[in-house]
């Protein structure tokens, strides 16, 4: 139903075959879209790519590198003339309360969910501004609308991962709104518990405590993505979308 035909995008964090990002990968793809997928796994992301066919491609990005994200912008741009699509997808799960983080701990996660959320913003901003068209979405987590549903994770805290995907979340309005009059869409989305590698805790009882029984798959997710990088949703920035089976409801 919704299509990607020609647009060029960037997914962070995609390396893992069984993570998010290459699913969503595999489905804009097939939506006519040319991926690039990056990670700071280059193994695993290169073979990643390579499964998902000749319009994934694979490139090194650690996202916590303002060097690397401006190397990276400046030879997708330069190869195809345009960029239309950012998915801010990598991520580091912590799940320690404030007072068994060291800063040491705390800075690495902010490095990551958080400073690599905003690089990114900055480094595809000044293209899709110039372009009058861009659809950028940052990952924050269910955990970035109500604290209390961490019983997946059986603990009641998680101070590090909690604060910088709100702040995914608050950063993502700030800039739907600094990006607005240049038709560049900005929005957040949340998930609940997905079946990947970082859903760590007993999977059964996970699923047992959502509302719709069953935990979430990364393909739950990818759709939710194309509809957002899709011309399907041009009215819609600074939207915080759950995909969560009700976990905040
Ligand atoms: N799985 C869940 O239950 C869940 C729930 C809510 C939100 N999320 C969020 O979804 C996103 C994707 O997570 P996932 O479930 O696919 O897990 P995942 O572990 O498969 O994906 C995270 C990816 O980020 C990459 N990464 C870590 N540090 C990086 C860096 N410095 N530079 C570039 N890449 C780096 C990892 O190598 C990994 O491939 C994350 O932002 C995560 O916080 C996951």
């Amino acid at each position: 139903m919704f299509d990607v035909k020609d647009k060029v995008i960037i997914i962070t964090g995609a390396g893992k075959p069984d993570g998010q990002g290459a699913a969503e990968a595999k489905l804009l793809a097939e939506a006519g879209g040319t991926i690039y997928i990056t990670d700071v796994l280059d193994e695993t992301g290169e073979a990643t790519a390579q499964d998902l066919g000749p319009n994934v491609h694979y490139a090194h990005l650690d996202v916590t590198s303002e060097e690397e994200w401006n190397r990276l912008v400046a030879d997708i741009y330069g190869r195809h003339g345009r960029l239309d699509g950012l998915v801010n997808n990598a991520g580091v799960w912590l799940g320690t309360g404030i007072l068994d983080t060291s800063a040491e701990e705390m800075r690495r996660v902010i490095d990551i969910n958080q400073l690599g959320v905003f690089l990114g913003m900055k480094a595809v901003g000044p293209i899709m501004c110039e372009a009058k068209q861009g659809s950028i979405i940052n990952v924050g987590s269910a955990a970035s609308l109500r604290v209390g549903v961490y019983f997946w994770h059986n603990t009641m805290t998680a101070h590090a991962y909690t604060a910088t995907k709100w702040a995914v979340h608050g950063m993502t309005k700030a800039v739907a709104m600094e990006f607005a009059p240049n038709n560049v869409r900005v929005n957040s989305i949340h998930p609940g518990p997905i079946e990947t590698s970082m859903l760590g805790g007993d999977i059964e009882d996970i699923a047992a405590s959502l509302p719709m029984k069953r935990l979430g798959q990364p393909s739950d997710v990818a759709s939710t993505v194309l509809f957002l990088m899709s011309d399907a949703s041009p009215f819609m920035t600074g939207a915080q979308i759950s995909i969560d089976g009700g976990a905040t409801v």
